[in-house]
C-alpha cells in the first residue's frame, strides 16, 4: 500500500470502509492461521520500574503504586497453574526492575525451562545489553516483547524522559532478532502528540523490522502520570491499526490486547474481528493483579486465572473463533 492509501485508512471515519478493511484483515489472517486464537499465560512478576515513561502507570515517579515482586517460587507456581490450565506459552512481563539482575532472570528462565522443556518462554522486561539478551536466550527464552511505542523520534521524545531514546530501543529489537528470538514490537494508539504521520511511520517500521509479533492497544490515561488527564485512544482507530498491521504482516501473531478490552466491553473480540489472533489472559496471583496498573480501570484484575481462561474461551467461541492451546509459533 502507498503512503496515501495507508494514511487514508489510518484516518477514515467511514464505518463501511473500516468494515471492508477488517474483512480483508480477517481473510489474510485466515490464510495462515484459520480461525485459531492462541492463548498465552501472562505473569506480571514485578511492577518496580527504573524508567519514567510519561504514559505509564508504574513509572518510577508514581508514588501511588503499591510495589510488588514475585519470588522465583511464586513465578514457578504461576507456571504450574498455567500448565494445568493448558498454557504452552508463559509470558514473563515486568518493569525494568534492577532487583532482577541478569543472573536472577537466567535463574528464573532456567528453572522454567527445566520443568517445561517444550513450552515457549517469552520475556518482556525492557531494554538490555546484547550480552544479557544472549544469556537469557541461552537459558531457554524463545520470544521477546518490546513495543517500540512510536517510530517517530520527536514523538518518542515527547513521551519519554531524555534518558531514553528510540534509537536504542530499535537497536534492541534488531539485536533480539539477530540472536534468534521471535520478536514482538508494537505501539499505543492515541498517545498525546501522535499524528496520522507518526502512525504511518509505525507501520513502515513494522515492515522494516518484520517482527513475529505485534502488540497494539489504545492509550489509556493512568492516574498520577504526566499524561493522566489526556484523552484515551479511540477504539475504532486502534482496530484499524490492528487490521493494517495484519495486512502488512500476514504471518504476524497479533494479540487482542487487555487495553482494547478495557476501553470497550467487546474490545478484544472486535480486535479478533479486525485480524488479531492471540489473547494473553492473566496468570499473575490475584493479590498482585490490581497493582500492575499500567493504566486505569484495567479489566480482569479480580478473577482467578482459571476463570479468565474459561471466560475468554466462551467469548472467543461466540465470535466464531477456535481457542487453540498449542504453542502457536509464528507461521513460516
Ligand atoms: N495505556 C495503554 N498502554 C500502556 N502501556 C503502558 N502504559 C500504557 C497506558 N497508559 C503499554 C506500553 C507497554 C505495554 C507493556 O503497555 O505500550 O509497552
Ligand atoms: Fe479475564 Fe474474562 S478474560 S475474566
Amino acid at each position: 500500500m502507498t503512503d496515501t492509501e495507508l494514511l487514508h485508512y489510518i484516518t477514515t471515519r467511514d464505518p463501511d470502509e473500516a468494515e471492508a478493511l477488517f474483512a480483508e484483515a480477517r481473510k489474510v489472517r485466515e490464510r495462515y492461521y484459520g480461525n485459531a486464537v492462541y492463548f498465552r499465560g501472562l505473569i506480571e512478576f514485578t511492577n518496580y520500574c527504573k524508567n519514567d515513561c510519561f504514559y505509564c502507570g508504574i513509572r518510577a515517579s508514581n508514588k501511588n503504586v503499591g510495589r510488588y515482586r514475585l519470588s522465583v517460587e511464586q513465578i514457578l507456581q504461576c507456571c504450574t497453574l498455567g500448565n494445568i490450565l493448558g498454557y504452552k506459552t508463559f509470558v514473563l512481563q515486568g518493569g525494568e526492575d534492577p532487583f532482577f539482575t541478569d543472573e536472577r532472570i537466567v535463574e528464573i528462565v532456567t528453572a522454567i525451562r527445566r520443568e517445561y522443556p517444550n513450552h515457549a518462554i517469552t520475556l518482556s522486561i525492557g531494554e538490555k545489553e546484547r550480552k544479557s539478551y544472549e544469556m537469557f536466550f541461552e537459558a531457554g527464552a524463545n520470544r521477546y516483547l518490546l513495543r517500540h511505542e512510536t517510530a517517530d523520534n520527536a514523538h518518542y521524545a515527547a513521551m519519554h524522559p531524555a534518558s531514553m531514546s528510540l534509537a536504542h530501543r530499535k537497536q534492541c529489537l534488531f539485536t533480539l532478532k539477530e540472536i534468534g528470538y521471535q520478536v514482538g514490537a508494537g505501539f499505543m494508539v492515541g498517545t498525546p502528540f501522535q499524528t496520522p504521520e507518526t502512525l504511518l511511520e509505525d507501520l513502515r517500521f513494522l515492515e522494516e523490522l518484520k517482527p513475529a509479533m505485534v502488540g497494539i492497544g489504545p492509550f489509556i490515561p493512568a492516574a498520577g502520570t504526566p499524561f493522566g488527564e489526556e484523552a484515551q485512544g479511540s477504539l475504532e482507530q486502534t482496530l484499524r491499526m490492528v487490521a493494517l498491521s495484519r495486512i502488512l504482516l500476514p504471518k504476524a501473531l497479533i494479540p487482542a490486547t487487555t487495553a482494547l478490552g478495557t476501553i470497550s466491553s467487546q474490545g478484544r473480540e472486535r480486535g479478533l474481528m479486525a485480524g488479531a489472533n492471540v489473547v494473553m489472559p492473566n496468570l499473575s496471583p490475584k493479590a498482585v493483579r490490581k497493582h500492575y496498573s499500567l493504566y486505569d480501570n484495567k479489566i480482569c484484575t479480580g478473577d482467578e486465572a482459571a476463570e479468565c481462561r474459561l471466560c475468554m474461551e466462551g467469548r472467543i467461541r461466540s465470535f466464531g473463533f477456535i481457542p487453540d492451546m498449542r504453542r502457536g509459533d509464528a507461521a513460516v
